[in-house]
């Protein structure tokens, strides 16, 4: 199927069926794909951490608003977390880059606006490794489901993290499809209008 194929029928999915696990071999295979994930001058700064422990899960289910009953019924729960040291970022991962990168787009460009602007920088790195994730499970004929509803709170007390800040998870598994209503053949996909997100010059 073509990549616009795929996306016409991806969707973030609600209910899944619980008889139906990730494989072992799937799931190495998208850890690969997500060390894989660009950023910014190759700046890197996140840990993906792949759940597949029952209690560890259920804990964290707990601690996830109306994704509780999803994270339980998937076998993958993956947590993106953003580094929240700026020193420590910048000592691990732009002392490996070209000088000329942090010289002439990191400094200048990003840290000359102050911490926040850093901060969310970051933050923008995982994001974007998220949009990469979504895609690699679509590929491979698994659904998806990304998640800003938890605690980040209390996942980074649950998971140990340190250094790191969760911002968002995702379940990955196999759609309940005729029993949730946010399958598209139930609810239509539903978009803005090509012309009024996309110009042409
Ligand atoms: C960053 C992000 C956070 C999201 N958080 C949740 C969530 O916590 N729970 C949920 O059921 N869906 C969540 N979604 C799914 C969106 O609601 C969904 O992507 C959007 O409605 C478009 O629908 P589609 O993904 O099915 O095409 C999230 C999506 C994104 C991109």
């Amino acid at each position: 199927m073509s990549f616009l194929d795929l996306a016409k029928v991806r969707y973030s999915t609600k209910k899944y069926d619980n008889t139906k696990q990730v494989s072992n071999e799937q799931i190495e295979e998208l850890k690969q794909i997500l060390r894989l994930s660009p950023s910014s001058i190759n700046s890197q700064p996140w840990k993906f951490t792949f759940i597949t422990d029952p209690t560890l899960k259920k804990e964290l289910a707990s601690k996830s608003y109306v994704n509780e009953q999803s994270i339980n019924d998937v076998n993958l729960l993956v947590v993106f977390s953003v580094m929240e040291n700026i020193e420590h970022f910048e000592n691990r991962n732009l002392s490996v880059l070209p000088e000329a990168w942090v010289k002439g787009f990191y400094e200048p460009l990003v840290k000359s606006n102050g911490n926040e602007a850093v901060k969310t920088w970051l933050e923008n790195q995982v994001y974007l490794s998220l949009g990469f994730f979504l895609s690699a499970c679509m590929n491979m004929g698994l659904d998806a489901t990304p998640m800003e509803g938890i605690e980040r709170q209390a996942y980074k007390q649950i998971l140990n993290q340190d250094g790191y800040s969760p911002l968002f998870a995702v379940t990955v598994g196999y759609a309940d499809a005729p029993n949730d209503w946010a399958h598209p053949t139930i609810l239509p996909k539903s978009r803005f209008e090509l012309k009024e997100v996309v110009e042409s010059i």
